[in-house]
């Protein structure tokens, strides 16, 4: 049956179509209440978009334990092989406002949100293993040099590569953006990963470090450059109509969920910091262990309340599961649930998409837009009236830390020099050249020689063959390059 129309407090709405006038030609009255609210709903439908990640798409779906984790975390939502938990993804571009075009090369963020037995576990993670920089001090930096330049309101290639040049921990991550993973043909076809280390701790308080991989079922597939910009002209939606389109017509894209799991005393002795997110951890040191799968298999209703209402957070920890010392995550853990109470409001977390799935039951109260206030139960304690009680097996578990409090750099095994240039040296001959054209096409346009200079002594530094390719592709001589003074 055709539902009435109404206002927002339910009144019938008489006529959708025409103003109430004084006379045919108007002026119109202001007593016509329906138009004005009508207008004035529409004045406020624009909410902040995320500051970076703002163009994204998202989906629901299930995550399905195949391996029993019990023996690692005593996280429930890994516990008991075939268990499934209800799920939300958004994958997002980084950089470009919410109309920017999905196939320019970028990052791509894959958030997730388990609505687990325990609350909600958020992984919030990249299609890369590493990340640009390491210390969350310098992250508002480096993301105004991805945005608009202050004064042009323009994207510059001379801002970017003068922070990367500046910052050589961001080499591992800008091999990676300026290779083929830069441009996914799909947000099927790229892996999702955690980045940084986490830790499980199981029942019996023993703890791991441990890093996650979710690895698509579609296989890994990126587009040419040729073709990106084509397809950024065509239609600015390509990555996320493709995802809609796929799961609309049940073709559901899955991703195989793996852990590299490190036992916590070798993690901290360590080749590499395990807590520097500019870092992997080998493969064949800690080998891949499968988990479960992730499968997308329904589409938004609705955008505006499924999706971009979304508050992901990668302080959303379950028992069993937490933080490990990594200073970017440490920074992380305060920003995005900060950002959402200023994009959504303080009672964010009562919103349909980020509400658990379990009862909430605590002493916060109030505060604009509250739906869900707990009734008449105690709004304080300690109390006498059977209020909710405190869980003390959800503690985290304790760990020593060592050293001067201070501002202060990583210090062990510091070398951004050798994965990155591992990572040059795994590629393909063609891996290669699309990767030197690249570069030359975006590092080429920066006007300051001394940028390119920086940047060039990293490649080089990565790879001699990295670094003089790149000279030379950009008319430079590298003995010149390498004789020159400021050396990073
Ligand atoms: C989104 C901050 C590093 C992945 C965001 C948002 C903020 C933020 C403020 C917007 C959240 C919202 O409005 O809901 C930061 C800070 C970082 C950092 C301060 C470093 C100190 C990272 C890293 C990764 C990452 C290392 C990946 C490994 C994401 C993703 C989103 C996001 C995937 C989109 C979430 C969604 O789908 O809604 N970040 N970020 N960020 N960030 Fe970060």
């Amino acid at each position: 049956m055709t539902k009435k129309l109404t206002t927002e407090a339910g009144q019938p709405f008489a006529d959708n179509q025409h103003t109430q006038t004084a006379g045919s030609r108007g002026p119109v009255l202001i007593q016509d209440y329906d138009m004005l609210e009508k207008i004035a709903h529409f004045d406020r439908e624009r909410i902040p978009e995320r500051v970076v990640h703002a163009k994204g798409a998202g989906a629901t779906g299930v995550f399905e334990l195949e391996n029993d984790m019990g023996k690692y975390t005593k996280a429930d939502l890994f516990s008991g092989a075939g268990k499934k938990t209800p799920i939300m993804m958004r994958i997002s571009q980084v950089a470009g406002e919410k109309g920017y075009p999905d196939t320019v090369r970028d990052v791509r963020g894959f958030s997730i949100k388990f609505y687990t037995q325990e609350g909600n576990y958020d992984i919030v993670g990249n299609n890369t293993p590493v990340f640009f920089v390491n210390d969350p001090l310098k992250f508002p930096d480096f993301i105004h040099s991805q945005k608009r330049d202050p004064k042009t309101n323009r994207r510059t290639q001379d801002m970017q590569w003068d922070f990367w040049s500046h910052s050589p921990e961001s080499l591992h991550q800008v091999t990676y953006l300026m290779g083929d993973r830069g441009l996914p043909a799909s947000y099927r076809t790229m892996n999702g990963y955690g980045s940084h280390t986490f830790k499980w701790v199981n029942k019996d308080g023993e703890q791991f470090w441990i890093k996650y991989h979710m690895m698509s079922n579609q296989g890994v597939k990126n587009i040419s450059a040729q073709l990106a910009d084509k397809l950024a002209s065509e239609n600015t939606d390509y990555l996320q109509d493709d995802l809609f389109d796929a799961i609309d017509k049940g073709d559901f894209p899955s991703w195989n969920m793996y852990v590299q799991i490190i036992p916590y005393e070798e993690g901290l002795k360590y080749k590499w910091d395990i807590f520097d997110v500019t870092k992997v951890v080998s493969h064949k040191d800690y080998p891949l262990i499968k988990v479960g799968k992730l499968t997308l298999n329904k589409n938004p209703e609705n955008y505006f309340t499924d999706v971009e209402e979304a508050a992901v957070s990668p302080a959303n920890f379950v028992p069993g599961i937490e933080p490990s010392p990594d200073k970017l995550l440490q920074g992380r853990l305060f920003a995005y649930k900060d950002t959402q109470r200023y994009r959504l409001g303080a009672n964010f977390e009562d919103l349909p998409v980020n509400r658990p799935l379990v009862e909430v039951h605590n002493y916060e109260r109030d505060g604009a837009m509250k739906s869900d206030n707990q009734g008449s139960g105690v709004n304080y304690e300690p109390n006498s009236f059977d209020g909710p009680k405190e869980v003390p097996n959800a503690a985290i578990k304790h760990y020593e830390v060592e050293g001067m409090a201070g501002n202060q750099a990583y210090s062990h095994n510091v070398d951004y020099t050798t994965q990155p240039g591992d990572l040059y040296r795994l590629m393909s001959d063609e891996e290669k050249d699309r990767l030197i054209e690249t570069i030359k096409d975006n590092l080429g346009q920066v006007k300051k020689d001394e940028i390119k200079i920086l940047e060039i002594k990293q490649f080089y530094g990565a790879d001699k063959d990295y670094g003089t390719r790149v000279a030379k592709a950009l008319n430079m001589d590298i003995d010149e390059i390498m004789n020159s003074e400021n050396f990073v």
